[in-house]
């Protein structure tokens, strides 16, 4: 299966933002984690890290033109406020599982909001890094 993992700004810096939040694996510990499962489960995966809207947005496109089965996204705050992450999410016929390292619902206000879950197909939140690969599990029906 082929599938796309998208992590937005500042998802570069796991590892070295907010400790006590985020936890101290950095974002290669995430990239060859996901890696090494997507190996061993024969999937094609690719990662994708953008501290840019546009980035994320044009990735989003690139996977329905690609042949993309699935797609994980943590959108970091873009999340809360990104309506133009949301319209391109929405414009993808592509399952969608949103992932929070940390349990949003647990800190402050505005990341109560998500303005791009509601056109994901669901959410994983608060479990860490192993949100990723819940994702992964979900979609590829494992
Ligand atoms: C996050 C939560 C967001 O509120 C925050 O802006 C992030 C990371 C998470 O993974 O917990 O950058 O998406």
């Amino acid at each position: 299966m082929k599938i796309l993992v998208l992590n937005g700004p500042n998802l570069n810096f796991l590892g070295i933002r907010e400790k006590g939040i985020y936890g101290t694996e950095d974002y290669h510990a995430l990239v060859s984690m996901l890696e090494e499962k997507a190996r061993q489960e024969g999937h094609e995966l690719e990662i994708y890290q953008s501290n840019y809207e546009g980035g994320i947005i044009d990735k989003i496109q690139e996977a329905y033109h690609n042949g993309t089965e699935g797609i994980i996204i943590n959108p970091g705050a873009f999340t809360h406020y990104s309506y133009a992450v949301r319209d391109a999410l929405g414009s993808v016929e592509i399952p969608k599982v949103e992932v929070h390292i940390s349990n949003v619902h647990k800190r402050e206000e505005f990341r109560h909001t998500s303005v791009t879950a509601p056109v994901c197909t669901g959410q994983v939140v608060g479990l860490g890094l192993k949100g990723y690969a819940l994702a992964m599990d979900f979609l590829t029906g494992k």
